[in-house]
């Protein structure tokens, strides 16, 4: 009785503190309720809202939630209480954590400065208004990007087709490779921005879309066409070049990926600036050309194969490594992109990976792209919980790293070469003089923000669901704290028990929402003392 009157009164007084330590330090959500879709925040040049990680208190654990209903990263906190498992009933939705049972080590999580994201960026002008993008995406009051996925020249998100060295033609030696005026202009500088941001080191990801036009089978930028094997080696070259310039302007190149889907170059989609491959090619050129030019220059860059949709595995990974076995060794691991990930389950990933436990997956792109005409759909909570789903499942099957594709774009969700408009996390106004942080923004950050380069995925197991399962996922940060991020996608309330030895946080999950949970990692060692 009197362990129970002190659970409230405690409950109470952490009620009183969540109210005065939780809220002073953050400016909530400028709210604009859009039809009926769920709200997006607007930033302007002095205004933006921001989300400030605080330190949970010992026997204490910290949720942040946002919701369909509009809440964005809203903090409550509340006492550990003892696991009772005499109160425990069929229906008492509790997920057992064993900090014990570790998986992978996280890399990152981020998004992609394509030419349409920085140039629209650079397009809002007002210092104060770019600043606040660049915050609320890198800086600690905002959801702290770690990673960022930077075009090797243009992709369909650029308003031209260019690369780095279109003239003179058939130069082995790239005499006249430069940067373009879009990487100097606008991709650098907002790259920098946030590395200024940023309070932890950004890993920067390159990815080729298509070399220059003269290497290639058709000579011409789009169309289905394949690499010319006379410019196997000048392709690694450009690779190289490329590394080299974006150091000397004060970018190091984290890793770099073997080019991006590579499968679009030979099918429908090869209208776009792509370049296509042959399995046995691409392997090759891998092994032979790239790997030994990229890893002599600098060891530590990491190779990432595959780069392409999730159903491409068997193609680019199983059959690739049939073909050409080096591949195993010269490569790091792979980026597979979000699209189409319905058509295959995740256990594709699991399956390729038991015989190449070195290597490590990361999602490397991804974006809403609908048929209809809401190209952006402002405010929309279900695009939110589409990226949310994926991700838990990609994290629970031992993705390091999860990469979304342009940081921003317009309202039109352009411009883009090839008229395939999509939807962006932020969408810029610069008209208005403001941006939107769309429910995307928050559902990337639930997870950007809370789990830490160097967490671990630890083992969360379901319990007492009556056939009512929640998505769920749970770490291990190096500030020896145990993160959960838990969705609720149903249209009511749900209470869900996070419990770790005997002690337990009791969250009240709202409907529709996801919550990131937050509390340290020491076990209250007692039993409970009911009687049975
Ligand atoms: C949302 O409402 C605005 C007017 O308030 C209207 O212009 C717009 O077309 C609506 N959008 C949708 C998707 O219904
Ligand atoms: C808005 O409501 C209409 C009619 O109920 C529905 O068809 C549409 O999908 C809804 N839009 C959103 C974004 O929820
Ligand atoms: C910026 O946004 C804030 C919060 O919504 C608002 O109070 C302020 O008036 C806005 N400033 C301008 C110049 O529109
Ligand atoms: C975004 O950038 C492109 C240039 O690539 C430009 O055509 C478009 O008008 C920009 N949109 C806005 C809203 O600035
Ligand atoms: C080198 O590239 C630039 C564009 O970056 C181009 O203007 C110039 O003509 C090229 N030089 C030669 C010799 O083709
Ligand atoms: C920034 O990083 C330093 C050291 O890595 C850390 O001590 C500090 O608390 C961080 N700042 C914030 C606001 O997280
Ligand atoms: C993840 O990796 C671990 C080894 O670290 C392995 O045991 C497990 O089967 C892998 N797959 C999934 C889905 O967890």
């Amino acid at each position: 009785m009197i362990k129970r009157n002190l659970l409230v009164v405690g409950f109470e007084i952490s009620l009183l503190f969540s109210f005065v330590v939780g809220y002073y330090r953050d400016k909530t959500c400028a709210e604009l309720q859009v039809n009926n879709s769920s709200v997006i925040c607007v930033c302007n040049a002095t205004y933006c809202d921001t989300v400030t990680r605080e330190e949970p208190h010992p026997r204490r654990f910290m949720v942040y939630t946002s919701s369909k209903a509009g809440l964005r990263f809203k903090k409550f906190t509340s006492i550990l209480e003892v696991f009772d498992l005499c109160k425990v009933t069929e229906c008492s939705t509790t997920l057992e954590l064993e900090p014990r049972k570790r998986y992978q080590t996280i890399h990152g999580f981020g998004g992609a400065i394509t030419d349409s994201a920085a140039i629209n960026w650079s397009n809002l002008k007002d210092e104060e208004l770019k600043q606040n993008l660049i915050e609320s995406y890198c800086g600690d009051s905002g959801i702290q990007y770690n990673m960022l996925r930077v075009p090797i020249g243009g992709t369909d998100f650029s308003p031209r087709f260019y690369t780095y060295q279109d003239y003179p033609e058939r130069d082995k030696d790239l005499s006249n490779f430069t940067l373009a005026p879009e990487d100097l202009n606008y991709k650098l500088p907002m790259i920098k921005a946030c590395m200024k941001a940023s309070n932890d080191s950004i890993d920067i990801l390159g990815s080729l879309w298509y070399p220059p036009a003269w290497m290639k089978s058709t000579k011409k930028s789009n169309g289905i066409s394949f690499l010319e094997e006379e410019y196997y080696d000048a392709l690694a070259l450009y690779h190289l070049k490329f590394i080299k310039e974006y150091y000397k302007q004060g970018v190091p190149i984290w890793g770099i990926t073997t080019t991006n889907e590579p499968l679009s170059g030979i099918t429908k989609h090869a209208n776009d600036n792509v370049l296509g491959w042959s399995v046995y090619g691409l392997a090759n050129w891998i092994v032979n050309y790239l790997a030994p030019k990229i890893k002599r220059y600098d060891p530590s860059i990491k190779i990432l194969g595959v780069d392409d949709q999730r159903f491409t595995v068997p193609l680019w990974f199983n059959a690739a490594l049939k073909h050409v076995p080096e591949l195993g060794r010269a490569i790091d691991g792979i980026g597979l992109h979000y699209y189409e990930n319905e058509l295959v389950p995740p256990e594709i990933v699991d399956r390729c990976f038991k015989n190449y436990p070195n290597l490590f997956v990361l999602s490397s792109e991804a974006s809403i792209h609908s048929q209809t005409n809401n190209k952006v759909d402002l405010g929309s909570w279900d695009r939110a919980e589409k990226y949310i789903k994926n991700i838990i499942e990609d994290l629970n099957h031992n993705y390091t790293a999860w990469i979304d594709w342009n940081v921003c774009l317009d309202k039109m969700g352009g411009p883009v070469l090839s008229k395939t408009y999509l939807d962006s996390p932020v969408i810029v106004d610069p008209d208005a003089g403001v941006f939107y942080k769309q429910p995307l923004f928050y559902a990337m950050g639930h997870f950007s923000k809370f789990i830490p380069k160097g967490s671990k995925r630890i083992q969360s197991v379901e319990k007492y669901n009556c056939g009512d399962p929640i998505k769920h996922v749970a770490f291990s940060t190096p500030m020896n704290t145990i993160v959960v991020v838990v969705f609720n996608d149903k249209n009511k309330e749900k209470v869900v028990r996070l419990k770790l030895g005997y002690s337990q946080a009791k969250v009240l999950l709202e409907k529709n929402s996801i919550a990131t949970v937050e509390f340290h990692n020491d076990v209250i060692d007692e039993s409970c003392d009911c009687e049975k």
